[in-house]
């Protein structure tokens, strides 16, 4: 790291404001990791979650491939374990014992991160958190959370439900695994749009992001409902791609019969979309690499940032607006 950015961190990154200015202006690597003078690159340390599923896919790879050596970093990638937190603690501790520059987090559970957190914050080694958050919710233990906002998105989903069914139906929703913080939100934002209206949860199981899941978890709820679900809310593409195949070895039509409307945007969801399978798919765009390597910059030449970058996403309700949009997908 260059010589201005281990000056701005030892005065403490959050309080140098009038330093900083003057920092980045010397600063020769403002707008890359690396110190043009010396060359060094820096250092970050992701703790991420590994093979998932296509979200995680396209979110890990565009991280990895915007903090390249070109461009003045050297990031060391470490996927959990079978999705294990135990892993991403023990690598946590691991870059903070290293000194490394930077922590990107995203979290396969949302608590038990205190202790790793704070003795990032003693080595003055600033976390920032990838798309899952933490519970409690502590700002003052990270630098910020960049991610679409699960509260909004999940309310956007809800209100398109409301008004699909005026006369209210009965539907089930296909939950994240548990602990996970952005299944909380979602539920959050999806309950708030849907209270009062007479849409009602018959069943609310996890299917652990994955379409085998999805598809067996809405085999034996339709069973257990006589096949009276007129709507299922999947907090993920993967479950709500399952849910479909299980509608229709159920010999009901999806789309038709059964409405699903997913969260993620990924590209087997936007051809489904547009084949009438899903009903509604809402991005949670997770191409925000670029974004983070700016944060990160910012951060190291002790420029202060929001606490939480909200990440825009869109939303797409039909056939059409899908076919709109396929080929030019990025993941
Ligand atoms: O945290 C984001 C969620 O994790 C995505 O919606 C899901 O597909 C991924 O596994």
């Amino acid at each position: 790291m260059s010589v201005q950015r281990r000056f701005a961190k030892f005065l403490g990154l959050a309080a140098v404001g009038a330093i900083s200015i003057g920092l980045a202006a010397c600063s020769s690597g403002g707008d890359t990791g690396s110190d043009a003078d010396s060359g060094e690159l820096t250092t970050v340390g992701f703790v991420a979650v590994g093979p998932e599923g296509a979200w995680r896919e396209a979110n890990e790879t565009n991280v990895q491939d915007t903090f390249t050596k070109e461009a003045g970093f050297d990031l060391k990638y470490a996927p959990a374990t079978n999705l294990d937190q135990k892993s991403q603690i023990d690598a946590f501790t691991s870059f903070v014992d290293e000194g490394v520059d930077v922590i990107l987090l995203s979290a396969t559970e949302a608590s038990g991160w205190e202790d790793s957190l704070e003795r990032a914050q003693e080595a003055e080694i600033p976390v920032i958190l990838l798309d899952r958050g933490i519970e409690p919710d502590d700002t003052s233990l990270y630098v910020t959370r960049i991610a679409p906002d699960n509260v909004e998105v999940a309310k956007e989903v809800g209100a398109w439900a409301v008004e699909q069914f005026p006369d209210g139906g009965n539907y089930i929703t296909l939950e994240g695994p548990a602990g996970v913080g952005v299944v909380n939100e979602r539920n959050e934002g999806w309950n708030e749009s849907v209270e009062g209206s007479d849409l009602v949860q018959v069943a609310a199981q996890t299917a652990n992001w994955s379409a085998e899941e999805g598809k067996s978890v809405t085999e034996t709820l339709l069973k257990a409902n006589g096949n009276d679900i007129q709507l299922i809310f999947a907090q993920n593409d993967e479950m709500g791609l399952g849910a479909a195949q299980a509608v229709e070895e159920a010999g009901l039509e999806p789309g038709v019969d059964v409405k699903i409307a997913t969260i993620d945007g990924t590209m087997a969801a936007m051809e489904a979309l547009a084949d009438g399978q899903l009903s509604y798919v809402h991005e949670y765009n997770p191409l925000f690499g670029e974004t983070a390597l700016d944060v990160v910059n910012k951060t190291l030449d002790g420029e202060t940032v929001e606490s939480y970058i909200i990440v825009p996403s869109e939303a797409f309700d039909s056939a059409e607006a899908a076919q709109a949009v396929l080929a030019d997908r990025k993941y």
